[in-house]
C-alpha cells in the first residue's frame, strides 16, 4: 500500500515526538511492505514565528492532498500574549475547521501496569475502557459572534449548532458503540441550554436506527462526576466539542498519564489528522525526555481509520503494552521500578517490539 502522510510538528515536544511516530511507521512500512511518504509543514507557533501566521496556506494545501495527517502539538508561552488571530491554538482550530475534521475519538484505556500511577484508587480504574467521541468543528469553539463588547466591559460567546452537525456525531458516536460494548452514553445539559435540548432529541431519533447499542442520556455536571467515581460504567460518551474538550482531560487520569493518550479527528471519507491529547509541555522541550507513547499510538489510530490498516495498527498497539509491561516508562510516568528511558529510547523499545523475535530491526536487516 502507497501512503502519503503529511507531518506537524507543531510547537514544543511536538518537534521531538513526531520523529517517534515516523520512526515507528518506517518500521511498519518495512516490516509489511507499504510504502509511506512524509512532508513536513509548520502550524502552530513555530509557523507564526517563521510565516506570521498560526496556520500558513501551503499547509493547508499540503493537508488537503495527503492521505493522512500526523500533528505533535501547538502552544507555548511564548505566544500566549499574542492577539488571537496569532495565537498557535488558532492553527489547530483552523486546520479542524478547514479540513471539516468533526468526529474527535478519544479512547481511553488503562494499561495494567500503570495503573498505579493514576491519583484514583486501582480498583477504581481497573476495567476502565472507554472511547469518548467529540463534537470538533462546531459549538462554542466557532460560533460568531465571539467578541468583547461594550468598550471592552462585555463578552459574548455563541453555542451554535445546526441539526446535521448533530446528527452525523451522533451517527459515528453510534457506529462506534456497535463495535465495542453497544452502549452509548450521550452527555449534554439538556436542563439549561437549549442546543443540549436539540442534541437529546437527536439522539433520541436515531436510536431508532441502533437498536443493537443501549443509550443512556447523562448530564454533564454528572458524567464529570461519574468519570471518576465509575469509569467502568461507561463505553462510548458522545458529546458537544466544548464538553468533550473538558471531560477527555478529566478521563486521561484514568491511564496514569496524559502522555498515553491518542486521538484521532475524522471527517466522514477516510482522511483524518492524529495527534495526542496532551499539549506540548513547553517545559520539558528539547531534553528528549517527552514520552512518545501518545503520538505512537495515534500513528496506530491512522493505520486503523485512514488506511484500514488493522493488524498494523495492532500490533503497533500491542507493541506498546509490551514495552510498558516490561517496566520500561519516561519520566511522566510514575511508576516504582522499572527502567526510565528517554524519548528516543522509548521509540527504538517499540520498534523492538514490532520485530517478532530478534532484536535487530526490519530497516537494519534491510541495510546488513
Ligand atoms: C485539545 C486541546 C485544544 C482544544 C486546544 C489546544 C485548542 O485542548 O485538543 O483538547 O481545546 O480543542
Ligand atoms: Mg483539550
Amino acid at each position: 500500500m502507497e501512503k502519503h502522510i503529511v507531518l506537524l510538528p507543531g510547537d514544543g515536544i511536538g518537534q521531538e515526538i513526531i520523529g517517534s511516530a515516523k520512526a515507528v511507521l518506517e518500521e511498519v512500512a518495512c516490516l509489511f511492505d507499504h510504502k509511506f511518504t512524509f512532508e513536513s509543514h509548520d502550524i502552530g507557533g513555530t509557523a507564526v514565528d517563521k510565516h506570521d501566521t498560526p496556520l500558513p496556506a501551503e499547509t493547508v494545501k499540503a493537508c488537503k492532498q495527503a492521505d493522512a495527517i500526523l500533528l505533535g502539538a501547538v502552544g507555548g508561552p511564548k505566544w500566549d500574549q499574542n492577539p488571537s488571530h496569532l495565537r498557535p491554538e488558532k492553527g489547530l482550530l483552523g486546520i479542524r475547521k478547514e479540513l471539516e475534521l468533526f468526529a474527535n475519538l478519544r479512547p481511553v484505556k488503562g494499561f495494567k501496569k500503570l495503573l498505579s500511577a493514576s491519583p484514583l484508587k486501582e480498583e477504581v480504574v481497573e476495567n476502565s475502557d472507554l472511547l469518548i467521541v467529540r463534537e470538533l468543528t462546531g459549538g462554542l469553539y466557532f460560533g460568531t459572534p465571539s467578541e468583547r463588547q461594550e468598550n471592552g466591559q462585555a463578552v459574548v460567546d455563541t453555542l451554535y449548532y445546526q441539526r446535521h452537525e448533530i446528527e452525523r456525531i451522533v451517527d459515528k458516536a453510534f457506529q462506534s458503540a456497535k463495535l465495542r460494548r453497544k452502549h452509548l452514553t450521550s452527555v449534554d445539559k439538556a436542563n439549561v441550554l437549549e442546543s443540549s435540548k436539540l442534541w437529546r432529541e437527536i439522539v433520541e431519533e436515531k436510536k431508532q436506527e441502533y437498536p443493537e447499542v443501549t443509550v443512556e442520556h447523562m448530564l454533564v455536571d454528572a458524567a464529570a462526576m461519574k468519570l471518576i467515581q465509575n469509569p467502568a460504567q461507561f463505553d462510548v460518551i458522545v458529546t458537544e466539542n466544548m464538553f468533550g474538550d473538558i471531560l477527555s482531560d478529566e478521563a486521561s487520569v484514568l491511564t496514569g498519564s496524559l502522555g498515553m493518550l491518542p486521538s484521532a479527528s475524522l471527517r466522514s471519507d477516510q482522511l483524518g489528522l492524529y495527534e495526542p491529547v496532551h499539549g506540548s509541555a513547553p517545559d520539558i522541550a528539547g531534553q528528549n525526555i517527552a514520552n512518545p507513547l501518545a503520538m505512537i499510538l495515534s500513528a496506530a489510530l491512522m493505520l486503523r481509520h485512514s488506511f484500514k490498516l488493522e493488524d498494523e495498527a495492532a500490533l503497533v498497539e500491542t507493541a506498546v503494552e509490551e514495552v510498558i509491561n516490561a517496566g520500561y516508562h519516561t519520566g511522566d510516568l510514575n511508576v516504582a521500578g522499572g527502567s526510565r528511558v528517554n524519548t528516543v529510547q522509548m521509540t527504538d523499545k517499540v520498534i523492538d517490539h514490532l520485530s517478532p523475535s530478534d532484536a535487530m530491526s526490519c530497516i537494519m536487516r534491510a541495510y546488513a
